[in-house]
């Protein structure tokens, strides 16, 4: 079975994916971490930010592994770089890549074929599995947002005020909301839940109720 969250950045989406996917006994699968893997590669490679092509080259020859909560780029464990404000910065060159959103999905669709996944990302109910058992789609006001984007910011030793966060905030949604490939878009049957002022246990049971409810 497959349970797709979509939903904009620092909504959550992530901690009660994870948190469904352990309550349910299934697998995890975090694809906003794949498109970060893959603009970390295109750091790391210099690669002309000016020409997709080389990255989605680049984007194909990477051998990406997910398990758990880790990350891998050939062998090499990346679950940390890939969340830096910089790779941050530049993960939408991966994200509006046309070439490395149909490569991206095609193994998102071959993992969750091997066993009970919930998928996380912004394409998961629309684009990538459109008949999926379950759509979320997860919410949350941008202030909120924002001030979790910042704890989870000084949590790894970064430093960014609320105001700069906010502002990249309603820059990576507006990029992430008017891409002609994969937008960010609610499913016209997943089931919105807007998580301000309910904790991440709040939200799982709710979700969790209406998986088992069937
Ligand atoms: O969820 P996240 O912040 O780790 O996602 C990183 C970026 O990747 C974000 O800008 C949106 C993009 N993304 C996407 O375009 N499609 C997905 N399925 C997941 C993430």
């Amino acid at each position: 079975m497959i349970i797709t969250i979509d939903g904009p950045a620092g909504a959550g989406k992530s901690t009660v994916a994870r948190g469904l996917a352990r309550k349910l006994g299934f697998q995890f699968l975090d694809t906003g971490a794949m498109y970060r893997a893959v603009a970390l590669a295109g750091l790391r490679g210099n690669i002309d930010w000016g020409r997709p092509d080389d990255l989605a080259r680049l984007a194909t020859t990477l051998n990406i592994e997910l398990a758990g909560d880790r990350i891998f780029i050939d062998g090499e464990d990346v679950s940390e770089a890939i969340r830096t404000q910089e790779t941050t910065a530049v993960t939408r060159y991966s994200a509006a890549n046309p070439d490395i959103r149909a490569y991206l999905v095609e193994r998102q669709r071959e993992m969750a074929a091997k066993a009970d996944f919930v998928t996380e990302g912004r394409d998961q109910g629309t684009v990538a599995f459109p008949d999926a058992a379950f759509k979320f789609f997860v919410t949350a006001s941008p202030e909120e947002r924002a001030r979790r984007r910042l704890l989870d910011l000084q949590r790894q030793g970064e430093s960014a005020s609320l105001k700069k966060v906010l502002e990249d905030q309603n820059r990576r949604d507006r990029q992430d909301s008017s891409r002609d490939v994969g937008p960010l878009l609610k499913a016209d049957d997943a089931i919105e839940i807007l998580t301000d002022g309910l904790t991440i246990d709040e939200v799982v049971e709710r979700m969790a109720s209406i998986v088992k409810a069937g």
